[in-house]
């Protein structure tokens, strides 16, 4: 049987997902806050015949980070909406938060992108880790780990009733009567623990039923939440064995649950450094690693990972009654662990640990790079990656230029899009939804 096939997604970030990028890139410093930024990397990624691109989303910054990297944090939703007018097919892959949003607005906004795109949006579910982002909303409290999770499945259960609120073929356009059948239309009048949300979205169901579902939670919380929900999961293996058992654990929760392994589909996220040899990947590379602050480092590794960098002094070791209870993110279970075990100065333990959504850089040649991809699909440890080129979009250029055709060549890419939708190029079903005759959920 031949393999199946790969997927990719590419992570849109300015200048490029390694701190230095905006340094050494040869663009003016202001071009990522542009739309032909954005629009230059989604038409790339679409030329390449890649699956996705996808907008992180941060709704709170702490101001350190004004100083060490281009600050473009845009509503992603908007974003993307922009770019469904300037591509055709690629998927259109946002963030949002189930603890810092409404779920009937929510699923309002991304029903709006799946319609505006023809069938292109996914929604990244977060539960967002960082602590500044209550005092942005009027709170006085993030709320804990448990809660945020707890909350979130309730807010995806709400959101999958507010898409289904209306039939397929609800709409009839019948100009001497209806516009639309009103026995097709069920509100999910919810009422549950932590969300109460009655009506119908303002216009009908979108193109793919419902955005996909896409998770990057790596706790067992994250992964119970992926695996009962999530149909694409990002993830951040520190190794292919550990991204082997990622996605076999993945994979047996959610055949507990009822669901088939083949809906869900995991792209880790993989940092690359591309050049025409492997010391000249590995030179620019390094030229990045020389460039980055240990300042930023070390802040970006409590922010990264849940903390208030603020809240630190960088020339002691990671304060230990913090060690004794609970870490606030998986990452951040990753610093505890290392900060046990060294007691050092916080900025020096932050040199050796990668804070940020990969933690498997790699710098070499387009057919290394394929060989790589290869070896770990072939190894059950993917069904593609997340890309992070650490210069954008040049990095992203390379890989669709010279790492995509070695993909077609060995038949395991693509060569045109089979379908127009997000769902058809990740080959996930289409949500049935509300059926004629079947008892509302609610
Ligand atoms: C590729 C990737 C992208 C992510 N994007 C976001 C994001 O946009 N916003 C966010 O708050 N967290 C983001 N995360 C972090 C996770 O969604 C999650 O919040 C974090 O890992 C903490 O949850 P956990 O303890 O369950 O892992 C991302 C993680 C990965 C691997």
């Amino acid at each position: 049987m031949p393999p199946p096939p790969l997927h990719f997604n590419a992570f849109i970030w300015p200048n490029g997902y390694h701190e230095s990028g905006w340094r050494v890139v040869p663009d003016e410093a202001r071009g990522v806050l542009g739309l032909p930024y954005y629009a230059g990397i989604a038409r790339t990624a679409e030329r390449g015949l890649l699956d996705s691109v996808f907008l992180a989303d941060n709704i709170a910054i702490p101001e350190y980070r004004v100083e060490h990297l281009p600050q473009t944090q845009f509503d992603p939703i908007l974003v993307l909406s922009a770019l469904a007018g300037l591509t055709e097919r690629i998927g259109l892959i946002g963030t949002g938060s189930t603890t810092y949003s409404a779920p009937w607005d929510l699923a309002r906004r991304f029903a709006t992108l799946d319609h505006l795109s023809a069938g292109r949006a996914g929604w990244n579910i977060v539960t967002t880790g960082s602590p500044l982002t209550a005092a942005n909303f009027g709170l006085t409290e993030h709320p804990s780990h448990a809660d945020r999770y707890a909350r979130a499945h309730e807010f995806v259960d709400v959101v999958q009733r507010v898409w289904d609120g209306w039939e397929d073929d609800a709409v009839v356009g019948d100009k001497a009567g209806a516009w639309a059948d009103r026995s097709k239309i069920h509100a999910p009048r919810f009422h549950g623990e932590h969300y109460d949300v009655e009506g119908i979205l303002p216009f009908p169901r979108s193109p793919q039923g419902h955005p996909v579902l896409v998770q990057a939670g790596q706790s067992p919380a994250g992964i119970a939440l992926a695996a009962r929900y999530a149909e694409l999961v990002f993830s951040g293996p520190p190794s292919l064995e550990a991204a082997v058992e990622f996605r076999r654990k993945l994979h047996a929760q959610a055949i507990a649950g009822g669901r088939s392994a083949d809906q869900l589909k995991v792209l880790p996220a993989l940092t690359f450094t591309l050049a025409s040899t492997e010391a000249e990947a590995k030179d620019k590379s390094q030229r990045l690693e020389d460039l980055a602050s240990p300042e930023f480092r070390w802040q970006n590794l409590l922010y990264v990972t849940g903390h208030d960098p603020d809240d630190f002094d960088p020339d002691v070791p990671f304060p230990q009654e913090l060690l004794d209870g609970p870490a606030p993110t998986s990452g951040g279970e990753r610093l505890y662990a290392a900060a046990r075990e060294r007691r050092i100065p916080l900025r020096e333990l932050a040199q050796d640990l990668i804070g940020g959504a990969s933690q498997i850089p790699f710098a070499g040649t387009p057919e290394q790079l394929a060989d790589y991809i290869l070896a770990w699909h072939d190894a059950g440890a993917i069904d593609g990656f997340t890309l992070m080129g650490t210069t954008l979009p040049y990095e992203l250029e390379t890989f669709v230029d010279h790492v995509v055709p070695i993909l077609q060549a060995r038949g395991r890419f693509r060569t045109g899009y089979e379908g127009a939708t997000l769902r058809d190029h990740l080959g996930l079903n289409r949500p049935a939804g509300h059926q004629t005759g079947v008892a509302s959920r609610a």
